[in-house]
Parts: C-alpha cells; structure tokens; sequence
C-alpha cells in the first residue's frame, strides 16, 4: 500500500487465519495444549463460556469433534434460548456438535466462581473447564508459538487484545529488542492487570485508542477500511479484532508513530466467521455490509 513506500515503513501479516477453516487464528494456538491436557486426564467433555458471536465458541466446537470430545458451551444471554438458530455462530458450533447452555448476563458473571462451576458440574457431569475466550496458562503456551525465530526481523510485534492470553504469550516469546504493541478489542483499563498474570516481561504497550467504542461496536470508516484493504490486499479482516488493529496501525503509520525503516509484523488473529453475524447486525442498523 502506497502509504507504506511513503513513509518507508514495512508491515507483514502473519496469516495465523489460515491454520483450520474453522479453528484459526489464536484459537488453535490456545486449543492446541488445553486439548492434549484434557484428553491426558482421561476428559471426553469439554465446557466453555461465550458470547453469542463467540469465535472461541465456534472453535472450540470445530476442535471437540476433531478430536473425539463432546463440547459444552455456557452462552451469554438467555433470550437467545428460542432464537440461536438465527446466530451464525451458534448455528456453526451446534452443526459441530456443541450443547449449549443458555444463561442470564448476572449468571454468566460468576464464571469463574467455584459455586457456579459446581452447579454446571451437577447438570453436565465431570467436564475439563477452558475459560471465557480460551486464556489460561496452558493457552498462552500455545501462543508462544505463534512467533518463530525468523520473526526476530521484526521491531514491532501488534497483536489484538480480548481476554488478554494472545498477547501474553507474544510477550513471553518476543526477543528483548521488540515491542508487542496490543490494541483492545473492549473499552476498560482492567486488561493490564489480566494481560500482567501470564506475561513475564515488560517489553509491551496497549494502544487503546482504537477500540470504536468497545466490543463489537463498528462504524462506517471502519466497514469501508476493512473493504478496503481487502480489495487492495486480498486479505479479509473481522471486524471485531483484526479490522480495528490494522486500521489502527495504518493511523499510526499516517501519524508517523513509526520511525522510517521500522518493521512491523501483525498477527492476524482469525475470527473471520464473526463476519456473517455481523453482518446481519449492520443489515439491521442499515449499515454497509462487509465484503465477503
Ligand atoms: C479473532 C480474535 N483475535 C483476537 C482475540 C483476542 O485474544 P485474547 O482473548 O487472547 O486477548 C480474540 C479473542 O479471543 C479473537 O477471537
């Protein structure tokens, strides 16, 4: 893109969203170990929490069936009991064989209460717990594995920020010359203390002025960027996590945050099947579509 030569910038893509159709991105990173320790201590279920546009919904599924475990999902909002079928990505994580288990927003605040967990445990039986958005320990060591050692190249490091367990693990393998620039998904300050209980070094920064007013919230500039880029690059963006990230570091770029010669490498975390909901959503609010 022209404005790359202009400021003599170089930016590469990690393409993590190639990895599975469905379980892509830092989805099959924070699986990957979690799987291997669930079947290790002889689980055949696995149980865990999102919302209705869940990209960790949906890829937990997809890898439950792959590997022979049956999957729970505890969903966000109980009004969606009569209507899930009209959700894309319910309508994919039960083709793959998911439960769910609809809850109100106060319950589903107390995930990570021992209590709560109990009671699930009486209606499901014995389950291995992944949490909300996949972030554990054993995630953010599958995450470490998204840089390899020719990625050392890079100065900057940008990842999206959800839950936190991404970033930490990109943190946790990123040499001492590079930053890991995180930009949040959600509007808060709470992600620093989240992002701090898995990562061991201080070489990274939020920037969290591109958030679009907060979780999933999206606007024009940011449809037509992600359109944009697409048609420019042949890469598709989500417009949850990755659309609001590159549309952040081409800002940045414009502002001349990066000194000439920087280069940058962006990991492209996945969550293009949050595209087909989304999409019904913009339809309401008579919105441009995303191009798919
Ligand atoms: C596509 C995508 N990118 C990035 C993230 C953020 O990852 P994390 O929750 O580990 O911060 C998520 C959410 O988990 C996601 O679905």
């Amino acid at each position: 893109m022209p404005i790359l030569g202009e400021k003599g910038v170089s930016l590469y893509i990690k393409r993590e969203d190639s990895i599975h159709p469905h379980i892509s991105g830092n989805k099959y990173r924070k699986l990957k170990y979690n799987l291997q320790e669930a079947k290790k201590l002889n689980h055949s279920t696995l149980l865990t929490f999102g919302g209705a546009f869940s990209n960790h919904i949906a890829a937990t599924a997809c890898a439950g069936i792959e590997q022979g475990l049956k999957t729970i999902g505890v969903i966000r909002g109980e009004e969606l009991k009569d209507n899930w079928q009209d959700n894309p990505t319910l309508q994919l994580a039960r083709e793959h064989g998911m439960e769910f288990h609809f809850v109100s927003r106060s319950d589903y605040q107390k995930k990570n209460e021992k209590s709560f967990l109990d009671e699930l445990k009486d209606v499901f039986g014995e389950f291995y717990l992944i949490p909300e958005g996949g972030s554990n320990e054993l995630a953010v060591e599958g995450c470490k594995e998204i840089l390899t050692e020719t990625d050392s190249r890079f100065d900057f490091i940008c990842s999206c920020v959800g839950t936190g367990g991404t970033i930490a693990g990109l943190i946790n393998s990123a040499k001492p010359h590079q930053t890991v620039w995180g930009f949040p998904a959600l509007k808060g300050n709470f992600l620093k203390e989240d992002i701090r209980k898995f990562a061991r070094n201080e070489n990274w920064e939020l920037i969290s002025d591109y958030h679009f007013g907060g979780y999933a919230k999206v606007d024009a500039d940011l449809i037509d960027f992600i359109n944009t880029f697409k048609k420019e690059t042949g890469i598709p963006l989500d417009p949850i996590y990755t659309g609001k990230m590159v549309f952040g570091i081409f800002d940045l770029i414009k502002k001349d945050a990066f000194k000439k010669g920087t280069q940058i490498l962006a990991i492209h975390t996945g969550g293009l099947q949050g595209i087909k909901g989304m999409n019904l959503v913009l339809k309401k609010r008579n919105l441009p579509l995303l191009d798919v």
